[in-house]
């Protein structure tokens, strides 16, 4: 069967194509029914059946003749070091630390965080929580103490695992103290932390409460896996929004298993035993499902890269580490793409390594512009596919189904909805759209397993977020269009989520943070272009009458809070002090039409505008850091 073919069956009877991928996973009791509707618009997938996540990912493969494969591949140009973890072993150092939990009092539906740099142990973390159906939530360790504890009240953590320290190539990062500031903010205190010591930079602990990685596992006994029911939460992960509070995404157990496994053979092309890399980061989405996930399930080796696209030590590590464990499939961010065309344009780093193992590229997490495709498909003489998904959905919502059948890749379009995936394009009216005509991306509910089924202790900010807008639709936030061979095209959010180097983050949460300063009286946060990270965010604020101190002064206080507060992974350098924002007569603030005069793009007045005035007045502003040039 082709892609039509399956898309079709997915869509024609979803209840039998969703049953017969099932079968790809090993059930405690398999399920007898696919599809439960709660009502409502509320739905769950394979709820009666009876599973273990990390039986799948680990156990079963010890027992199928996979024992002595590699798991997980752990290259660290960062600290010189490689370390390859076959099945066997990732099973015996997994119960233990399962172990090591249980011992701590963790069970079933316990929530465990996990703060952790890219090392094997975090990927060993998420699989013992799921070996005994804990429920972890990774933060990722770009974020300060103060989103760590927003996270730490809003999933009231057990217990709490995380390393000494991550290690960026100009610094490390001290990811204890980073803890212990969060754990004394939350209101609520885990009973425990299991603390992975790194000699890079070992931590103090805090006498009672953390317990160092190895005597953690003596405390205990190797557990076995627990049964937990299919919509048992796997995870929580918590995203950006439209303000600071983040949203709790939760994946339900079963459906992630099957929706994953399917896409592994179907989307990235990869067979058991063959290596597959996401060169992404665990406390991200890609990171869940592909680089822990979706490819220990399907029997591949997984890939965990500590370093960056560049400087560690040269453009050329992606090439380097590709070649040199065989990778088959490779799925990055356009950003790390581009940081290294910015670096070896030429791509003579490519030329260096022995790339007959790859069979092609994998983008997403923001748009994939032409340029960086091109340059892609010319160096590499491979794909290139552009694939849209969203932490929501967990895996691809657009893409090009290389394992089934390879579609014509249109350059600009993740390609096509993957089965499952009813999208369309809806006016503000809600009314289905013609092809070639912008809307907002819509899914016609029910959307298929492995998607979220409700955001963590917050089922009316779920409906008021994705269900309420268009009615039996799921509102993906992401503006577009259809093509009249039913290509998918991404063009913008319609909301104030911006995607700084393939990071989601949000511009409301940025606003509360400046808002936050003495000084400040009223604020702006905008995405403005950025040729290497896509966009980059820009804060304007007035100042409260009476204050009189430099405004270079103000600004870099602006940037050091919200590096305090949000974390480096904002990203957040360029902040402006301004008499006045523009606004509509009611009083909102005109930030598209601000983003497009920085973006030095023309646009229309806004018939509602209060006074056209101040714009020239952001324009000159921005002109004399460099933006807004015409
Ligand atoms: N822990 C602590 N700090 C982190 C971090 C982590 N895991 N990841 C990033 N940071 C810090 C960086 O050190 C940087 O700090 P700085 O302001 O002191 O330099 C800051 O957060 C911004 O990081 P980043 O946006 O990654 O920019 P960069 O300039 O360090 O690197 C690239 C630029 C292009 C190399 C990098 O953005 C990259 O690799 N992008 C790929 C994107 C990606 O994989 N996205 C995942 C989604 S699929
Ligand atoms: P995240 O939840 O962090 O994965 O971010 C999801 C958002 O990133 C989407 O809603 C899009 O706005 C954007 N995005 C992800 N992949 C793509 C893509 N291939 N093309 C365009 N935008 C994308």
């Amino acid at each position: 069967m082709g892609y039509a073919e399956v898309y079709k069956a997915a869509q024609d009877n979803p209840e039998a194509f969703w049953l017969e991928q099932a079968q790809a996973i090993d059930w405690v009791k398999a399920p007898e029914q696919a599809l439960f509707d709660k009502g409502a618009d509320l739905y769950e997938w394979y709820a009666d059946s009876l599973v273990n996540g990390c039986y799948n990912a680990v156990d079963r493969h010890v027992l199928n003749g996979r024992a002595a494969q590699a798991a997980i591949i752990h290259d660290s140009p960062i600290t010189g070091t490689k370390e390859t973890i076959t099945f066997a072993q990732l099973q015996t150092r997994v119960a233990a630390l399962a172990g090591a939990l249980v011992a701590q009092g963790v069970t079933s539906g316990d929530r465990v965080i996990i703060y952790m740099p890219m090392v094997p142990e975090a990927v060993e973390a998420m699989l013992a929580c799921a070996r005994i159906g804990a429920v972890h939530s990774v933060v990722f360790g770009g974020f300060a103490a103060n989103e760590l504890a927003v996270r730490i009240d809003d999933c009231t953590p057990k217990a709490i695992i995380a390393a000494s320290c991550g290690l960026e190539p100009n610094r490390v990062v001290h990811y204890k103290p980073l803890l212990d500031g969060a754990i004394d903010m939350a209101q609520h205190k885990p009973d425990a932390c299991i603390i992975l010591q790194r000699a890079q930079a070992p931590c103090d602990m805090v006498e009672g409460r953390d317990v160092e990685w190895e005597a953690a596992k003596a405390l205990g006994t190797p557990a076995e896996c627990v049964a937990v029911a299919g919509n048992h939460p796997a995870y929580i992960l918590y995203t950006s929004g439209t303000t600071g509070a983040p949203k709790g995404v939760v994946r339900h157990t079963a459906g992630h298993l099957v929706a994953l496994n399917w896409t592994m053979k179907n989307i990235y092309n990869v067979d058991p035993g063959d290596v597959f890399w996401a060169a992404s980061d665990v406390g991200w989405v890609v990171g869940h499902s592909y680089i822990a996930y979706g490819p220990l399930i399907a029997g591949n080796t997984t890939v965990v890269f500590e370093g960056k696209p560049v400087g560690t030590p040269d453009a050329g590590t992606f090439w380097r580490v590709i070649s040199e464990h065989n990778v088959r499939s490779f799925f990055t961010a356009p950003t790390a793409i581009r940081a290294v065309k910015r670096e070896d344009p030429k791509g003579l780093e490519v030329a260096k390594y022995d790339l007959t193992c790859l069979r092609a590229l994998y983008l997403a997490g923001e748009r994939a512009d032409p340029d960086t495709i091109i340059w892609a498909q010319n160096v590499l003489g491979k794909p290139v596919y552009d694939h849209w998904w969203q932490t929501e959905t967990g895996y691809t919502i657009a893409g090009n189904p290389a394992g089934l059948e390879a579609l014509p890749v249109k350059i600009g379009s993740p390609t096509v909805p993957m089965p499952g995936y009813n999208v369309q394009i809806l006016d503000e009216a809600g009314h289905r759209v013609g092809p070639d005509t912008l809307g907002a991306i819509a899914i016609k509910l029910p959307l298929p397993p492995g998607t979220l089924p409700t955001l963590w202790n917050a089922e009316d900010r779920f409906r008021k977020s994705y269900l309420s807008h268009f009615p039996g639709y799921y509102e993906t936030g992401d503006a577009g269009m259809i093509d009249a061979d039913g290509y998918l095209y991404i063009m913008a959010r319609t909301d104030d989520v911006i995607n700084v180097a393939g990071h989601r983050l949000s511009t409301g949460a940025m606003e509360e943070v400046l808002a936050g300063h003495p000084d400040v009286a009223e604020c702006a946060v905008i995405g403005v272009n950025d040729a290497l990270k896509g966009q980059a965010p820009m804060g304007f604020v007035c100042l409260t009458k009476g204050v009189d101190r430099p405004h270079a002064e103000i600004e870099a206080e602006c940037v050091k809070r919200i590096r305090d507060q949000i974390g480096p992974v904002a990203a957040f350098k360029l902040a402006l002090v301004v008499d006045r924002l523009p606004k509509t007569r009611s009083g909102k603030i005109l930030r598209a039409t601000m983003v497009k005069i920085a973006d030095g793009e023309t646009f229309k007045l806004p018939a509602t505008i209060d006074d056209p005035a101040i714009l020239d007045e952001i324009r000159a502003a921005l002109q004399t850091i460099g933006y807004a040039k015409v």
